[in-house]
């Protein structure tokens, strides 16, 4: 043995490199017969499979353009991590955008801004904008909810996101008085850190969930009445990333925790179908939404992107019909994120956001019911200037998934699929999401909505108004093409959108259905 030993120690060490490369080049031609590239060009063709992995990385950090990449180019992304940590976030020398573009955005300016007064809330706080609408106002719920922020977290599952990562969106959005939605994957004890929630179910019914695999009102009824902070209920018809696509979440995610919150097995797939059992129509839709907020008393939603549009209308001729309907409607573009879909749903299924909700919001407006609803946009949206549009549109408050995940160190891997996020945002690894200290990031998320919505108010005094609910159609211009040059959104989508009845900042402050109290609490 020894006398092998010290034979082997004598082989020097660029002898032992060629004998491992001939070992590689032997597997490569003789044993594998997965590669072919490897097979017919031994060990030089690993380096493509390398350089091919590394590809994505090399474009992000050294090659793309600052507005080339999708979804959130570096100029979005910058402007989100630098706001979120308080950090210059202006540009200078002027725009790098060509702003003749198609489909570019201008917001009208007033030839003299809107000057607030001594006393006005946004003296105290240069970030307060709440919904100008009160949820359930209308339907006279038991339990009416204004949000205490335009700006708020979009429909993210734990599961799909870390506990980590729902516990800095929790304590994030409490500390900027805005909601937070649970996503499909139930209520976990991450989400109860003092944020308002909206709680939100699809065709899974994870956390409401029946022995069966239906929905339980009774699971739900127990649910709202142990967890005061679930101001309103949110019912998934569709997403605009996979609309009519069901979901699987792997056994081996399914940890215990993760069964006991969702109500299914350890170790075993969930399947959430494409459809509901609840309801198979819209009547049966009506029906439960109705249910819902009888026996909870809170108001009730519906979240869906936008498609065809006969079964919208049937909805709001039965509105009209019964007097009854959703308090609120949440219109997510086809451009929405997701934790996994396949591309062919992602990129071709549902219209983009503006397309989608300008027919939805025009249908209802048509039967005059925009009054009655509360509208949520979401769909890149988390952006000032976007956000202005999607008010003149006839929005009345925002969601943002991605922007939020990247607020809270998210680097758009676009690996959530994988459970190998690198942020430790999008997976349930514990090594990687311990990576994520809470009270900093819930920090940056509470900035990144603050420093949003100064800059959404900004937007909006410029224009000359108070409140961005006070913007038109008229107020937003976008180039079209060469024939028309640009045009209001009002000639572009045909609508004007309806009144809000907004008398003054002062009266949102007060209302006494004002969600994060403990956030504006401080402010009085
Ligand atoms: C990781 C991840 C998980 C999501 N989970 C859900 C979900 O459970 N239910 C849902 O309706 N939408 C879900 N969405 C969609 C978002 O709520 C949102 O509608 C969409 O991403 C558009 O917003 P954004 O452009 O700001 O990301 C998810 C999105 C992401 C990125």
């Amino acid at each position: 043995m020894d006398s092998i030993l010290g034979f082997l120690s004598t082989v020097s060490w660029w002898i032992w490199l060629l004998i491992i490369l001939l070992i590689v080049a032997i597997r490569d031609i003789f044993i594998q017969n997965a590669h072919t590239i490897s097979h017919n060009f031994p060990i030089v063709g690993h380096l493509r499979y390398w350089l091919e992995s590394i590809g994505p990385e090399m474009r992000q950090y050294f090659v793309a353009n600052n507005r080339e990449e999708l979804p959130f180019n570096r100029i979005e992304r910058s402007w989100i991590y630098a706001s979120a940590k308080k950090e210059n976030n202006y540009e200078g020398f002027g725009t790098d955008r060509d702003i003749y573009a198609h489909q570019h955005i201008f917001v009208k300016n007033q030839m003299m801004a809107y000057k607030i007064g001594s006393g006005h809330p946004n003296k105290k706080d240069n970030s307060f904008l709440p919904c100008a609408k009160v949820m359930g106002a209308y339907n006279q719920r038991k339990k009416p909810f204004r949000p205490a922020s335009a700006i708020n977290v979009s429909a993210m599952s734990f599961g799909s996101l870390s506990a980590a990562a729902i516990e800095s969106l929790n304590v994030g959005v409490a500390k900027a008085g805005a909601y937070h939605n649970t996503g499909e994957g139930g209520l976990s004890p991450y989400h109860k850190k003092g944020g308002d929630i909206i709680f939100h179910f699809g065709t899974g019914y994870f956390g409401v969930r029946s022995e069966d695999g239906n929905f339980s009102m009774e699971k739900l009824k127990t649910l709202v009445n142990e967890n005061p902070c679930i101001k309103a209920i949110e019912i998934k018809l569709s997403q605009g990333a996979k609309p009519g696509k069901g979901g699987v979440l792997p056994g081996a995610k399914i940890t215990p925790e993760i069964a006991k919150i969702r109500g299914v097995e350890v170790g075993k797939d969930v399947l959430s179908p494409a459809t509901h059992k609840a309801f198979d129509t819209i009547p049966e839709l009506l029906e439960l939404i109705e249910d819902i907020a009888e026996q909870t008393g809170l108001p009730v939603g519906v979240k869906g992107a936008i498609g065809k549009l006969d079964q919208w209308e049937e909805l709001a001729d039965l509105m009209i019909k019964t007097g009854k309907g959703p308090d609120f409607i949440t219109v997510d573009g086809g451009e929405g994120g997701t934790g996994a879909a396949p591309p062919s749903f992602a990129d071709h299924v549902s219209l983009p956001w503006v397309y989608g909700f300008s027919s939805l919001y025009k249908l209802f407006l048509d039967k005059n019911l925009t009054e009655r609803i509360v509208f949520i946009g979401s769909g890149k949206l988390g952006f000032p200037a976007k956000a202005a549009m999607a008010f003149a549109m006839g929005v009345d408050c925002i969601n943002v998934a991605r922007e939020a995940m990247m607020s809270i160190g998210c680097i758009q891997a676009q690996v959530c699929h994988t459970n190998r996020c690198p942020a430790g945002v999008a997976t349930q690894s514990k090594w990687l999401q311990n990576g994520i200290h809470v009270p900093l990031k819930s920090d940056r998320l509470a900035q990144y909505f603050k420093t949003f919505r100064k800059e959404l108010i900004e937007i909006t005094h410029s224009a000359g108004y108070e409140h961005p609910c006070q913007f038109t159609m008229d107020d937003i211009q976008v180039n079209v093409d060469d024939d028309f040059l640009h045009s209001d959104l009002k000639s572009t989508y045909g609508y004007e959108k309806s009144k809000v009845d907004f008398n003054n900042m002062q009266e949102l402050y007060d209302c006494e259905f004002l969600g994060g109290r403990d956030f504006h609490g401080t402010i009085k």
